[in-house]
């Protein structure tokens, strides 16, 4: 049979630490009560080296699964700020239940405290740098409700690379028209600070309400009810790179 190629190795202490979210002293203590187990068999040394890929770990007789980095998809609710701390308003840090914390979280991508809908929360930062950066093309696509009815000439002005103020030029950005005509959807390729609200004032016009509902190919989760999230897995995680 073909030998299944090592992954890196890494101690016991630190693999149940980073997987169960719990300290590194919480994670001696469960080796010491011989709760942690190591291919069927009762693990004695903190600093004993696991592979996390192929060595099956049982901590309390629950395994213990291996994910290298871990991806959220968030129902953001207007009034919660996208940053990892913040003295005054709650984050969406927060609205991580605990068994999906883990060190190294961060929303890749800031939506304003009054945007809702999708954020992606994740401690894979190349991944995160890699869906926020134009020249990767990933869509985000939003939902917004405008003061006044949108135009022909809207989409038109969205489509041309607009100039919005502080002298900011946008890249095309597509304007879909609803039956609504103060609701309307775009798609923008990149995201900068306050970007729809400024290309909206700069075609005269106001934001009354933001939400954002897709990043790519993945689509927020219809059951998400707002400051609910899940966690997603590969087949979801590529769809992000799905052409819309
Ligand atoms: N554009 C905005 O103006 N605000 C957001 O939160 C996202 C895009």
């Amino acid at each position: 049979m073909p030998k299944v190629p090592k992954s890196e190795t890494v101690r016991l202490d630190k693999f149940l630490s980073n997987q169960l979210n719990i300290s590194r002293a919480d994670a001696k203590e469960l080796i010491k009560k011989r709760l942690v187990s190591v291919n069927g068999d009762t693990a004695k040394l903190f600093d004993m080296k696991i592979d996390p890929v192929n060595d099956l770990v049982h901590s309390e007789g629950r395994p213990v699964l291996y994910r290298k980095h871990i991806y959220i998809m968030l129902n953001k609710p207007a009034g919660v700020v996208c940053s990892t701390r913040d003295k005054l308003s709650e984050t969406v840090l927060e609205l991580i239940p605990q068994e999906l914390r883990r060190a190294g979280l961060f929303p890749a991508g800031r939506l304003d405290k009054d945007t809702e809908g999708f954020v992606l929360i994740t401690d894979d930062g190349a991944f995160a740098h890699e869906i926020l950066s134009p020249k990767k093309h990933v869509d985000k696509k939003y939902f917004a409700v405008l003061e006044k009815p949108a135009r022909e000439s809207d989409a038109e002005l969205f489509a041309s690379g607009m100039k919005i103020d502080g002298g900011d030029v946008c890249l095309p950005a597509v304007l879909e028209f609803t039956d609504n005509p103060n609701e309307v959807f775009i798609t923008l390729h990149e995201g900068m600070y306050h970007q729809i609200k400024r290309m909206a004032e700069a075609a005269d016009n106001k934001i009354v309400y933001l939400k954002r509902i897709s990043m790519g190919g993945l689509v927020l989760d219809d059951n998400l009810a707002p400051g609910e999230c899940r966690e997603i897995m590969h087949k979801e995680i590529e769809k992000i790179y799905a052409k819309t």
